[in-house]
């Protein structure tokens, strides 16, 4: 093997690292990339509103396809989203552009969180297992897959809250003073996270990420009392099935607590360095980021300097995936991508 030449395919390279094991060059994909910045998937979304599109594997194949095929990426995220598994549960949703997810009836009481139906995904959302299994199809062996899931507080953010906010106020209130209805809520959507997982894994996907996209609210220890042992159960349920990424922003304060519930890997933000975050997280564990993704807007060069800086503080080591650390602003140019992808695979091939 000459010091350039790359020899596995981005599947091969995906898995290999998210099993902690020698690569060819660092594996690379972007949060958000299917969707948001691409031409090709606004004229999609003209056509069609946009749960339509997740619902309909045909179409949800195809935006998954658009940013693997114009970037070069070496993981496939399934278009979709966390709110999916509503549609299992028997929760009535919409999302609204340019504001999110918005719940017909918020989840408040004993009753309301009874009435949530906890049923395996082959019956609650069958089109997100058939559009992974078209997927895996049309791929091949060019990108790994990548399911995902919202973790259990992120989503009870927005069943309690009903909305997106700023600091979930009801849904806190709810875990500090009702620690009862909170456990009960907790429970169910660890046990219907799971099953979608599980779901998800035996559709073929290589790989699963969990968003936790508002756990920069709390504290580690409210973190470990109320949240990490919700988390702690799913991972544990998968690790034999699929390897797993968890991923939250803005938690530095939390990163060895989140390094406890035991995923394959941890995503980071770009809040610290690359090196200091796998410190806090361990050397025993995969890291994926984590580039700030504002810094997307700024010049080739920055761009090119800031991903090398995270690349040099990975240092090879092997379990790294490069991401940005949180997802893709739309008005990121698709060529710097393009451009982005090409760097980290020549900077790191070996
Ligand atoms: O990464 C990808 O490209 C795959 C698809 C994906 C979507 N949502 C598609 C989507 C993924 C991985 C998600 C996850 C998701 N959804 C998260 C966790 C990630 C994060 O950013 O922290 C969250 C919190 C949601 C909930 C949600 N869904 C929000 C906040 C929004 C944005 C609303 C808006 O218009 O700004 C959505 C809608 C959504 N999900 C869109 C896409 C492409 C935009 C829909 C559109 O085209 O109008």
């Amino acid at each position: 093997m000459t010091a350039t030449s790359t020899t596995m395919t981005g599947r091969q390279r995906f898995l290999a690292a998210a099993n902690r094991q020698q690569v060819d060059a660092t594996p690379v994909w972007f949060m958000r990339q299917a969707g948001r910045c691409l031409p090709e998937y606004r004229a999609m979304r003209e056509k069609h509103a946009f749960l339509t599109m997740a619902r309909t594997p045909e179409l949800a194949v195809e935006a998954t396809l658009m940013p693997v095929d114009r970037f070069g990426v070496d993981g496939a995220v399934l278009f979709a989203d966390i709110m999916l598994p509503l549609d299992g549960m028997g929760i009535a949703y919409e999302i609204r552009p340019g504001i999110g997810p918005v719940i017909a009836h918020p989840i408040r009481t004993a009753e309301d969180i009874d009435r949530i139906r906890v049923v395996d995904p082959e019956e609650g959302t069958p089109y997100v297992l058939e559009a992974l299994r078209q997927l895996q199809a049309a791929l091949g062996d060019r990108a790994a897959t990548l399911g995902f899931a919202g973790a259990p507080f992120t989503l009870a953010c927005y069943l309690v809250d009903g909305r997106p906010s700023r600091e979930y106020p009801k849904t806190k209130a709810l875990m500090y003073g009702r620690p009862d209805l909170w456990d009960q809520l907790m429970t169910k959507l660890a046990e219907i996270t799971c099953r979608y997982l599980e779901g998800q894994a035996r559709a073929g996907t290589g790989v699963v990420q969990l968003f936790d996209s508002w756990l920069g609210l709390v504290d580690p220890v409210t973190y470990a009392e109320r949240i990490a042992p919700y988390t702690a159960r799913i991972f544990s349920r998968l690790r034999e099935i699929v390897p797993t990424i968890h991923f939250s922003t803005g938690t530095v304060q939390l990163l060895p607590e989140i390094a406890a519930t035991a995923p394959a890997m941890v995503s980071v933000d770009w809040r610290l360095p690359l090196d200091r975050a796998w410190d806090l997280i361990g050397s025993g564990m995969g890291i994926q980021g984590n580039l700030d993704p504002t810094l997307l807007m700024a010049p080739w060069e920055v761009i090119a300097g800031g991903a090398r800086d995270v690349l040099v503080r990975a240092g090879g080591r092997p379990g790294h995936i490069f991401n940005l650390g949180h997802g893709l602003l739309p008005e990121t140019d698709p060529d710097q991508l393009t451009r982005l992808v090409d760097l980290v695979h020549t900077t790191t091939a070996r």
